[in-house]
């Protein structure tokens, strides 16, 4: 017997590789606009296809879960976090949800590390500077950043991101803090020279740079409340890899514009794709459009991911990157 293709909605454009990939091995629908799908279009989607293929931009609620068709049996995530799909009501439905984790940790520990040397330095500034044809020549005490070599580094959320990021500081001279809900092995934290701190509140109030890199979960929002980032030190560079919603944004702009926060290093937002203005107006901060993770590589390696899940589900097997709900 010939098994049936799975019919596999994917919601924004993919690598050709990947694409021509899946056509092969799937009844694929493509979106070769890009266009972020309507929610009434993803409600179609999950009501006729057997495999859902979103994004980060793409909020796949419980009402939308509910909604789904007798063979919608798998989501299939083109990323890692997962914040966007109610795991909970997928599961109480039936539908297995995975994601990619794991190959794009390196590219953004990259980012982390080039948003705190561009905070910290004031790259953006600078550019910004030369660009504006505003430059008169060098002076003995323009664009004067912050040194990194020799400050303290609290990385919060100590996962593979965090611990990527971690072995690129030691090489810019910083030391290494963590807080992390469960400490790491004791070799890794050797290996660091990483430092535990049981209390967040604690090691905020201590650190130079502070890093974000735990996922968005109900337990992470707003971690960083207004108490906590009042915590800071007035001289602290933030950088923010992860989620926006990690961070209580109107407050981080009050603290940037007030002088209460040195500077920080946005890729993520609360409320994306919106930019608050507020912090659009603020020069003593760097803002990236959610780039962390792009690389070529890295999209081929993240969509590979998503066609082995979808594979060896279609085959009647468990997938590999198969996501539980958040504890
Ligand atoms: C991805 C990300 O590009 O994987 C993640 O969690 O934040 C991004 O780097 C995006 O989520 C793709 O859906």
């Amino acid at each position: 017997m010939v098994r049936k293709r799975p019919l596999v909605v994917v919601t924004r454009k993919l690598p050709e590789v990947i694409e021509t990939r899946m056509m092969e091995l799937f009844d694929a629908r493509l979106n070769d606009t890009d266009e972020p799908m309507e929610r009434a279009a993803l409600a179609a989607a999950l009501a006729s296809a057997d495999v859902l293929v979103p994004t980060v931009t793409d909020r796949i609620d419980a009402e939308l879960i509910a909604g789904a068709g007798e063979n919608m049996k798998l989501i299939a995530s083109f990323g890692t976090g997962t914040d966007h799909i109610d795991i909970a009501a997928a599961r109480t439905k039936g539908i297995a949800v995975t994601n990619t984790p794991g190959v794009l940790t390196e590219d953004t520990a990259d980012m982390a590390m080039a948003l705190i040397l561009a905070a910290a330095r004031r790259l953006s500034e600078g550019e910004r500077l030369v660009r504006a044809g505003a430059w008169r020549g060098w002076a003995p005490v323009s664009m004067l950043g912050k040194r990194i070599h020799g400050k303290r580094l609290g990385i919060v959320g100590m996962g593979r991101i965090g611990s990527a990021l971690a072995r690129r500081a030691r090489g810019f001279g910083l030391s290494i803090h963590y807080h992390n809900r469960r400490r790491i092995h004791p070799d890794a934290e050797a290996e660091l020279e990483a430092t535990w701190w049981a209390s967040l509140d604690q090691m905020l109030a201590r650190m130079d740079i502070v890093s974000i890199n735990c996922p968005h979960t109900p337990a992470t929002f707003h971690l960083l409340s207004a108490r906590r980032l009042r915590l800071l030190q007035p001289h602290a560079v933030l950088v923010n890899t992860s989620r926006g919603e990690v961070i209580d944004e109107a407050v981080l702009i009050e603290l940037l514009t007030t002088g209460k926060l040195a500077a920080a290093g946005l890729d993520v937002y609360e409320h994306e794709p919106v930019v608050p203005a507020k912090l659009l107006a603020l020069d003593n901060v760097v803002l990236l459009p959610h780039m962390g993770s792009a690389t070529i590589e890295g999209r081929i390696a993240m969509g590979e991911k998503v066609i082995i899940n979808i594979k060896t589900f279609a085959d009647g097997h468990r997938p590999p990157d198969r996501v539980i709900e958040a504890p």
